[in-house]
Order: structure tokens, then sequence, then C-alpha cells
């Protein structure tokens, strides 16, 4: 039995699609079965009712006021039939707690992708009634929506406002903010009239990239396993990796003391000793290597070229 990527994207291949879009371009492919078997197999993705009937953990149902994540209360799986009779859709976070095979189907779509050894995958199910769906928002994750049951129509469109926005928006709410200093130009009123329009249907996989808008309306009820990955940044890796240098010096694991006190003496003796260490920082910089951060940050599977040597 074939893992990861190269089954949800058949007939294409991992370097087709690695060559093409990725990771900004959505992708879709339908008519997927034998390849993704295994995965619908799983006695707890055979419906919705045998989902909620296994699921031992709290369910996160969307509002009909948004329809979407940013608002939603949590209920337990007893509740789960009343409230989707009533229009709310209901999403199954971590469902990878459930089966090792998702547990090893996240770790291997995530090697096949290249991404960083820092990158948080994770399943979720989303059971969406007749007529629902979400409201029109970007994620700052990545996603491989694989629909198992019913219909899905999507409709993605290019964001113009955020280039790899590092937070989700929802078209309409408080903006995160984060999100505002890097804020281009004004927000769409609604889904833009260039959005693409794909249907999705029991055997389709679409990937929706990192910012892209999307709004979804089900066509009868429908059941969608979601393979999620956030997307940690060259500000993550480099953060990372300089924080793990620094933490091996004593004068920067000290306490940043005073950098708030009302005495003006001892605030600029914590501004001089900053800026002491800034100085050597500064000197230390210009021998770091890329291949060197990677290799503190990824181990062996980063872009370490064997002769690397701490940070
Ligand atoms: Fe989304």
């Amino acid at each position: 039995m074939q893992i990861g990527l190269e089954p949800l994207i058949l007939p294409h291949t991992r370097e087709e699609f690695l060559s093409g879009g990725w990771p900004h371009v959505p992708v879709a492919i339908h008519g997927l079965n034998e390849s993704i078997r295994a995965l619908r197999n799983l006695s707890f993705l055979q419906s919705r009712e045998a989902l909620t009937a296994m699921w031992p953990f709290a369910i996160r149902a969307h509002l009909p006021d948004a329809s979407d994540e940013s608002s939603a209360i949590e209920i337990r799986g007893v509740d789960a039939e009343k409230v989707f009779a009533n229009k709310m859709s209901l999403l199954f976070n971590n469902v990878e707690r459930l089966s090792p095979l998702l547990v090893e189907w996240l770790a291997k779509l995530a090697r096949d992708l290249g991404l960083p050894m820092s990158t948080y995958g994770r399943c979720m199910v989303y059971a969406t009634p007749d007529g629902g769906g979400t409201a029109t928002h970007f994620d700052q994750n990545i996603n491989f929506v694989l629909q198992l049951h019913g219909t899905k129509t999507w409709w993605l469109a290019e964001n113009e406002t955020f280039q790899n926005p590092t937070a989700r928006h929802t078209l309409g709410q408080t903006i995160d903010p984060e999100l505002s200093p890097y804020q281009q130009g004004e927000f769409p009123k609604e889904m833009p009239s260039t959005a693409g329009r794909i249907e999705l249907k029991p055997g389709s996989l679409l990937f929706v990239p990192r910012g892209t808008w999307h709004r979804t309306e089900a066509t009868g009820d429908a059941l969608a396993l979601n393979f999620t990955f956030n997307q940690p940044t060259f500000i993550d890796v480099f953060t990372l990796a300089l924080r793990s240098r620094l933490m091996l010096s004593p004068a920067w694991r000290e306490l940043a003391d005073g950098v708030t006190s009302r005495d003006v003496d001892r605030r600029l003796r914590a501004t001089e000793k900053l800026e002491m260490l800034l100085h050597e920082l500064a000197d230390d910089v210009p021998n770091w290597q890329a291949s060197d951060i990677l290799q503190a940050t990824e181990g062996d599977q980063g872009a370490c070229d064997g002769s690397c040597q701490g940070l």
C-alpha cells in the first residue's frame, strides 16, 4: 500500500506536482479510487454517523452566522446529529488520533513535500449539511481535501491583499493584528469574480494553497478528510536556529532586567547590555552559513553538505 502524496495525486507524480504550481497554485484531481482505498476503508470514515459514534472528543459546530471556524461552539457527539440537522457544519479535529495510518500518512506527506521539521500536520474531517459550507476566507495553512461522501463545490481565488499570510481571515470579520502590517490595498467586498469553481465528488482531491480565498457549498450531506499543514517560514526556521544558538550564551540567557523600569539609569543599563550583545552577534553573523542553520533545524533532512558544524 502506498501512502503520502502520490496516491492522492494520481496519475501525476510527486515530481510533476512539485515542479508545477506548488506551493501557490490550487490543484484538483478527480476519480481517485484504488490508491485511496485504505483511507476509504477506515471504519470511522464510512459515514458521519460512524465517525460521531466512534468520536470520544469534542466536536466543533460552526454557527450559522458566519458559517466559519471563526464562529463555532464545542459540542459532544451525543448532540452532533441534532446540530447537523439544524444545518450546522461539524469539524472533527486531529482525526489522526483515531488511526496510526493517518499519522503515517501525515508524516509521509510532509516528507514528500519537503516541509520543515517543525511543520505541524493534522487531519480534520468536515461534515457539511446540504446547502451548508464555509464563508469566504483564507487560511495560513495548506490543505489537501479528500472528498469522501457527497458533493462539495469550491470557489477559489488568488489573494491580492496578502502575500504569504501568517494568519487566517474570514471576509467581514475582524482582522488578525499580525496581518495588518503587510496588507496591500483594500479587501475584496466578496469572493472575487475571477474565482475558479471546482466541484468535488467522492474520490476528488483538492490542494488548497496557503492564502487562497475560498468558500464552499455542499450539495447533499458531505464528508471530507483534510490533511492540513502549517507553513513554517524562513522567519520560523531562522528564529528557531537563532534561539538555539543564543541559548548557549549565559549573557543572552540573563533576565532582561530593568527594561520596563521607571528608574532611568536601570533602563539605560539594560539598553546598553542589549546593545553589547547585538554588537557581538553582528560580529558573529558573517560566519553563518544557511546550510549550518538548516542542519541545526532540520538535521539530516536539511540542506547540509556534510561539512556542517553547529549553527
Ligand atoms: Fe479554509
